[in-house]
């Protein structure tokens, strides 16, 4: 089944397409919603010009109406953290954002990490260099329907180190404060323990909610608990915690086995009162998947089910409203 108005929205440049906040067609009349926000009257007048153009001779659609606002979408943030590096952040973040996205949301994905940045090579989109409007960064489409910006797309790998305080802070900013359009969702995939980038997050993005990653290791757990006190004293609540890596998928026999251990991470969010988001196994598939560019939670097998499930739970505690 395919949305006639997916061939609209193809129709149109990225450019429009970034500040896009609907489009609808009712009975041959395309009625396009655009976030006008920083433009002039003549700015105006072209880029409503332009979607006429753009959309006038498609297939189905006799009239064009279009509204533009200067209303600012309320975008949520989620942050995904984790007290140890390596326990699968990035992994979590990419696929999350893709599962929700399958499931109807609007989001993007900012991979906030300056010293590791992973996403532009999960999601498939290494080397591709965000475009810029009015001094502000667009972020890069891919087939997932999650936009992505990087700090790996802003900085050369070998510089990353020299990149503290202050000018992490900015950066972070440069990619929140972005093209968006109509994307009403950011997960933020964070770097790995409690530094700058962290701190700025905190300050002056201050996330609506946090998932926690770890491992079922103990020294994971113990960096966890870390992390989750980090947002708790910034004041941004713990979504949960999801336990990565957790029980090993044989390749050949598909036999499940806990070379860590397992339920380490339910134990330690019951202890400390936040809610469990489910366990993402260890499997060979995901890291094939991930390393190809092809995020797990786009296809069909159990990894997908296993991040449709974490998203669920994260739609549902976003949908709860303040009163959760
Ligand atoms: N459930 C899983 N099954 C198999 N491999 C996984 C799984 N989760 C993550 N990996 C692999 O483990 C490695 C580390 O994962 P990832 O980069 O997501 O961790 P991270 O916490 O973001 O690391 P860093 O702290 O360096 O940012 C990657 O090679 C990834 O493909
Ligand atoms: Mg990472």
């Amino acid at each position: 089944m395919t949305d006639p108005t997916d061939a609209l929205r193809a129709a149109l440049s990225h450019d429009v397409q970034s500040r896009l906040q609907s489009l609808r067609l009712a009975e041959g009349t395309a009625i396009v919603v655009l976030d006008a926000a920083g433009l002039d009257a003549d700015e105006r007048g072209e880029l409503e010009a332009g979607v006429k153009a753009a959309l006038a001779g498609q297939p189905g659609v006799r009239d064009v109406r279009i509204a533009l606002t200067a209303d600012k979408v309320r975008r949520r943030i989620i942050a995904v953290g984790s007290g140890k590096g390596g326990v699968g952040k990035s992994t979590v973040s990419a696929n999350l954002a893709v599962a929700l996205a399958r499931m109807g949301r609007k989001v993007g994905l900012v991979d906030a990490d300056i010293y590791g940045p992973s996403q532009p090579r999960l999601m498939g989109s290494e080397g591709i260099k965000p475009a810029a409007r009015d001094n502000k960064m667009i972020p890069v489409p891919n087939r997932w329907g999650v936009p992505v910006l990087s700090m790996g797309q802003l900085i050369e790998p070998d510089k990353a180190i020299a990149w503290r305080g202050p000018m992490a802070g900015n950066a972070l900013g440069q990619l929140i404060d972005a093209h968006w359009g109509d994307i009403d969702l950011l997960v933020v995939d964070l770097p790995p323990g409690t530094g700058d980038v962290q701190l700025t997050m905190l300050q002056r993005h201050k996330p609506d909610g946090a998932v926690i990653v770890s491992t079922p290791q103990d020294l994971a757990l113990i960096d966890a608990r870390r992390a989750m006190q980090l947002f708790e004293v910034g004041q941004v609540p713990v979504i949960g915690m999801v336990e990565n890596m957790a029980g090993y998928v044989c390749p050949h026999c598909g036999e499940v086995s806990d070379p860590f251990g397992s339920g380490g991470a339910e134990a330690a969010a019951a202890e400390l009162g936040h809610a469990f988001l489910g366990r993402i196994p260890l499997d060979l598939a995901i890291r094939q998947a991930s390393d190809a560019g092809t995020p797990p939670a786009a296809g069909e097998g159990p990894q997908a089910q296993a991040f449709a499930a974490l998203a669920t739970k994260v739609a549902a505690w976003l949908d709860a409203g303040p009163e959760r």
